[in-house]
């Protein structure tokens, strides 16, 4: 881990609009993970005050805000988040320069220790997808040249597929963080996701947050299924 203090590296992604769901599951994984990640079904659905619960509930808690926007509105919208209490949120990298720097120099006006990092290429695009939507592909080459124009806007880290931890390790270097969705134990299902890998493929190859759903959340007893992914890890 690149020295960033996430002892379990396993952020369970919350992603349910109700409230109430959210903090049932987020108590059942707590003993076994190492924070909470609520993206934009919640976020849309329960607004600041949903934010300040999950936040209350003493994980770190990855905001999947995925801003992209202009950089006057991203910057205001960064300053809005950075006030709520979570540790770490995102913005697409494809917003560009101005854009992430005023993202992260926002945030940091109010929380100088809150994390900003850059989403790559989602994990649930492949090769000819990035075509389609006019981006040169390879995924990797993409991800690889997002995570360098991030680095260089003073952004932490990026989130990125488990298959492009090694290219971002070589090129960032050991202190850029990466938070890696797409991660599947050995036997679940892909649902939506393509660029995959096990937790303890993606926590060898150097991942420093391994975002996880569905294989949690949607298991018959996602504690035991937190549980199972920590032992994995060991
Ligand atoms: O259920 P699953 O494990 O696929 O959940 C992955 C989580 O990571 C989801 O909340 C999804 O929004 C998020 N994510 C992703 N790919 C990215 C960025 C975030 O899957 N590139």
């Amino acid at each position: 881990m690149a020295g960033l203090g996430f002892a379990n590296p396993v952020f369970v992604a919350i992603d349910t609009p109700d409230l109430g769901h959210a903090l049932s599951l987020a108590r059942a994984v707590r003993p076994h993970v190492g924070g909470l990640k609520v993206g934009l079904e919640f976020l849309t659905a329960q607004g600041p005050d949903g934010l300040r619960a999950i936040v209350d509930l003493g994980l770190p808690v990855f905001a999947d805000t995925k801003f992209h926007d202009i950089p006057n509105t991203v910057a205001g919208a960064a300053r809005e988040i950075a006030k709520l209490g979570a540790t770490i949120f995102n913005v697409h990298a494809s917003g560009g320069e101005a854009m992430l720097r005023a993202a992260k120099d926002a945030a940091a006006s109010v929380d100088p220790k809150i994390r900003v990092i850059a989403v790559t290429v989602l994990t649930s695009l492949a090769d000819p997808d990035l075509d389609s939507v006019g981006q040169r592909g390879p995924a990797l080459d993409q991800v690889v040249r997002l995570g360098g124009l991030a680095q260089r806007c003073g952004l932490d880290g990026v989130v990125c597929s488990a298959w492009e931890i090694a290219a971002l390790r070589k090129a960032a270097g050991p202190d850029f963080l990466l938070a890696v969705p797409g991660i599947r134990p050995e036997g679940a299902e892909l649902a939506d996701q393509r660029r995959v890998m096990t937790p303890r493929q993606a926590a060898a190859a150097g991942a420093d947050i391994l975002v996880i759903g569905r294989p949690i959340t949607a298991a018959c007893d996602p504690a035991e299924a937190a549980r199972a992914v920590a032992l994995s890890l060991r």
